[in-house]
């Protein structure tokens, strides 16, 4: 079976410091996959280099077998690799239904531009982006908050509405940085039954995320990074108990499975 995502000796240095270190692994298609690692191990730069926002000094990003290493963003987005990030990045003032059509908007080629400039296609692409948008809300749990301004929702709402706005880019890969963090315990089981909806729809999930029971009950496979380096990677029972995961979680979380935060 040839790998969804493949990443090879993936490399970015700030200055003196290696954020990440010549890190390499593959992600299957259609399964939800974490990435762990203590504050700082490098598991956000490797996603900006995967999604584009960052130039990796070293190293090639493979996504359904083509190169993509180096691309814009909105590129590899419109390819369908997707992601969200680690501090709510929504427009607050905007509704939450809008903030969602912003999201299809990378979909189509031509963008805002070519959509604004072609009148009669523009109209029946702004209907489709809400019909999309309204589907996509409901998936969530949020049509209940469609016309209320993203600044108006909860912070659980508004980390489920990045998730939706995610989705409306048509991922086949959808990357999400802390999807977690800041949640209270029922909207992280509400986050992680969507996520499995999301796995259903055909869509893989590749996750940041700190809380060790969230990642454990959902993961099939995770990969370790300390000092941009990658430690281990494996299946939740066999990474829970390698000694390098151990040593560099010393003091840390609760890897056995139990409530954590880092
Ligand atoms: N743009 C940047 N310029 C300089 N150093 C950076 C930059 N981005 C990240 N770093 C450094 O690279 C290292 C890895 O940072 P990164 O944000 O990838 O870690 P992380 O694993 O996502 O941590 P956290 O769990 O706290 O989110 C850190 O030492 C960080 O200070
Ligand atoms: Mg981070």
């Amino acid at each position: 079976m040839s790998a969804l995502l493949e990443v090879s000796d993936l490399t970015q240095r700030f200055g003196g410091l290696t954020a990440v270190d010549s890190v390499s692994f593959q992600i299957a298609a259609g399964s939800v996959s974490a990435i762990i690692g203590p504050n700082g191990a490098g598991k956000t730069t490797l996603f900006n280099l995967v999604s584009g926002f960052q130039q990796p000094v070293g190293g090639a990003i493979r996504f359904e077998g083509r190169e993509i290493t180096g691309q814009a963003p909105h590129r590899i987005a419109a390819a369908g690799l997707v992601r969200t990030f680690q501090l709510v990045q929504l427009f607050s003032d905007l509704s939450a239904r809008q903030n969602v059509e912003t999201g299809c908007h990378l979909r189509g080629r031509g963008g805002v531009w070519a959509a604004l400039t072609r009148h009669a296609r523009a109209r029946a692409e702004m209907q489709r982006a809400r019909e999309t948008a309204d589907e996509l809300l409901h998936f969530v749990g949020l049509q209940a908050q469609a016309d209320l301004a993203a600044s108006a929702l909860t912070y659980g709402q508004q980390r489920l509405l990045e998730v939706a706005r995610a989705l409306a880019a048509g991922p086949r890969l959808l990357l999400l940085d802390e999807p977690a963090a800041g949640l209270n315990a029922i909207e992280t089981d509400l986050l992680a039954q969507t996520i499995g909806r999301i796995i259903e729809r055909g869509i893989t999930v590749l996750l940041i995320e700190h809380d060790m029971s969230l990642v454990m009950r959902i993961a099939r496979q995770i990969i370790v990074l300390d000092f941009g380096r990658k430690i281990a990677e494996g299946p939740p029972e066999v990474v829970q108990n390698d000694p390098a995961v151990l040593d560099a979680y010393l003091g840390g979380v609760d890897l056995g499975g139990g409530a954590s935060d880092a």
